[in-house]
């Protein structure tokens, strides 16, 4: 018999309010409940849905590369309630880490340490270092100081899809795969967590993210690489499985163009339907081609953050219409915007 879809609880928290409403609060207790009988939830983050299991308990972390058809060879993020927690999971902490994590965390910042004995061997792939991370979402803080354990949770989508920002973006690509799906509204980053390595020094940006170099150097008063921009993707992958070429696309071909408006205009013209995501709407070049049957002319934010927070889910959603192809704006070569211009290129068709 087919495994019933999960139930998606509502769990609101407004931010005027220090403590949960009660219904909140039932939600909270069934997801601890289900996780601590090794089960699989879906959890609110500020950048991403992750999908969750006690990352203390090995058969429940294999679970989860199950539901997602992860390879073994790719470890996960060790999400942790606070900075003690994180400790008590690292072999040893080190002072990049404890700057970091004092001034950036609880938010959307992950740490490599070195490995305690407590982590089981699949959630690092084996490897001597854990990735940590503790979220800015109080609901999902509160979740794992109710289970009382960390827990592991990488984007809750089927491997190589587009992250889900919605609790709907995780029952359209999980599905059955998960028990429960908790509902803490839309993610308010929109991409995955910066993460940095902090077992070298100077440490190394492995995947930009919402919280940018220049902020790191800040944290921890001195350089920060960038290890893409240093060695290029492939060794970023060597060092950190997840950061594939190709990652995070969706099912529609996208191209990132620095001639948007001319590649769109020779696009429709040769009869394909396009969706234009863009900054421009206000340019008259822009505004004659919108008129056209065949393309979705798609306003995006020209502030970087507002713009990885609605990327996603624009994209899920133009795929959805089966268009032949996304046409995005470049954006700028700047600190800011590293992050979004990572995502793109590998959600670009070659
Ligand atoms: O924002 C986020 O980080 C979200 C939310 C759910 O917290 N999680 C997320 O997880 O994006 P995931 O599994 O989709 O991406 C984790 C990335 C992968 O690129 C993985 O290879 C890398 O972190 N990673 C995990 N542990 C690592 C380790 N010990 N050393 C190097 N890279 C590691
Ligand atoms: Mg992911």
């Amino acid at each position: 018999m087919a495994r019933p879809l999960p139930d998606i609880l509502p769990a609101p928290w407004p931010a005027d309010l220090p403590a949960p409403p009660v219904r909140t609060d039932e939600a909270v207790t069934r997801a601890a409940e289900l996780l601590a009988a090794g089960g699989l939830v879906a959890i609110p983050t500020e950048t991403v849905y992750g999908l969750a299991a006690d990352a203390l308990d090995a058969d429940a972390v294999d679970r989860i590369f199950a539901a997602k058809g992860r390879p073994a060879s790719n470890p996960l993020i060790v999400h942790v309630a606070d900075t003690a927690m994180a400790r008590s999971l690292a072999a040893h902490w080190p002072p990049m880490a404890e700057q970091i994590t004092t001034r950036l965390w609880p938010g959307p910042v992950t740490v490599i340490v070195p490995r305690g004995p407590r982590i089981p061997d699949n959630v690092t792939a084996g490897g001597p270092t854990v990735a940590l991370r503790c979220p800015e979402h109080r609901l999902t803080r509160r979740l794992i100081a109710t289970l009382g354990r960390p827990l592991a949770a990488p984007s809750a989508n089927r491997s190589m899809q587009l992250s889900p920002t919605t609790a709907g973006h995780v029952l359209e690509g999980l599905g059955s795969r998960v028990d429960l799906i908790l509902d803490g509204g839309p993610c308010g980053r929109g991409i995955e967590s910066t993460v940095v390595d902090c077992t070298t020094d100077p440490p190394r940006i492995l995947r930009p993210g919402p919280i940018t170099r220049v902020e790191l150097e800040a944290a921890i008063a001195g350089p920060v690489v960038d290890m893409m921009a240093a060695e290029g993707a492939t060794s970023a992958a060597a060092r950190s499985p997840g950061m594939l070429p190709r990652h995070y696309a969706p099912k529609t071909p996208l191209e990132v163009s620095a001639t948007a408006a001319e590649r769109v205009a020779e696009l429709v013209q040769g009869g394909k339907r396009i969706a234009w995501l863009t900054a421009q709407i206000d340019d008259p070049r822009v505004r004659s081609l919108a008129a056209s049957r065949d393309l979705l002319v798609v306003p995006m934010p020209a502030d970087p953050s507002a713009f990885a927070t609605s990327l996603y889910a624009t994209l899920h959603a133009i795929d959805r219409r089966n268009l032949d192809r996304i046409i995005i704006d470049a954006p700028p070569d700047t600190d800011a915007w590293r992050a979004v211009t990572d995502r793109l290129s590998r959600a670009t068709t070659a």
